[in-house]
């Protein structure tokens, strides 16, 4: 089994890799395979609200000049997630909500029930909003979220000073932990059939 470990900061070696790679160690010690996809720093889209991925129903988005359907294609072959950004004033990286709101949007059935966790990098503040804005989407996919002995929040400013945050990182350490228990305890009973009941849909206004 294979956990996608999507690193948001521009700083493809900095503090939000810190945190990630303690994870994926763990991972890989308890048999996981692991593969980071990084956001980068190139431009990205927010969703158009164009409706043509629901029109379509191809599992992409119609925007294919971004990462957004690259990570859309990794996450095929990934059994779980680990979604990793720092914390920019109180949010996550607005690249990463706006490549993961388009990869849900159009792709929801390659997300859902695949556990996931949520990993937040701040110098000082902000960071629990900057979490809790990240397990938003995660709670309305059908994703079990991982979560930790304490927040997912690892501290650090300066390029590479996460790995002084001992406490942090030991969360990093038992939200991989619980994450592989759960996919563990999730591949032994497969076949949770969530679609005998239709969707309900009903707007505030009518
Ligand atoms: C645009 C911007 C906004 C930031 N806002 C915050 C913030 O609100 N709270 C905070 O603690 N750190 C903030 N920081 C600091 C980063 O979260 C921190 O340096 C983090 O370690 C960066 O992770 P990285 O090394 O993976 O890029 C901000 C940094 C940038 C570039």
């Amino acid at each position: 089994m294979k956990v996608l470990l999507i690193n948001a900061s521009p700083r493809k070696d900095g503090n939000t890799y810190v945190a990630l790679s303690e994870a994926a160690r763990v991972l890989q010690e308890e048999g996981f395979d692991t593969g980071f996809f990084h956001i980068g720093s190139q431009p990205v889209r927010g969703c158009a609200a164009c409706g043509a991925c629901a029109r379509d129903n191809n599992l992409r988005c119609a925007f294919d000049d971004d990462i957004t359907n690259r990570l859309i294609e990794a996450a095929q072959t990934a059994d779980a997630f680990i979604f990793g950004t720092p914390t920019y004033f109180g949010q996550p990286n607005g690249a990463l909500l706006a490549v993961l709101q388009r990869a849900l949007y159009a792709a929801r059935p390659v997300f859902a029930f695949k556990p996931v966790a949520s990993v937040v990098v701040a110098r000082r503040g902000g960071a629990t909003a900057a979490l809790q804005t990240m397990n938003m989407p995660f709670q309305m996919c059908n994703m079990p979220v991982a979560t930790s002995q304490y927040w997912n929040i690892v501290y650090g400013a300066a390029k590479g000073e996460a790995r002084l945050d001992a406490e942090g990182l030991q969360t990093m350490r038992t939200m991989a932990h619980n994450l592989a228990w759960l996919m563990r305890s999730l591949a032994a009973e497969p076949h949770y059939d969530i679609d005998s009941e239709p969707h309900q849909r009903t707007n505030f206004i009518r």
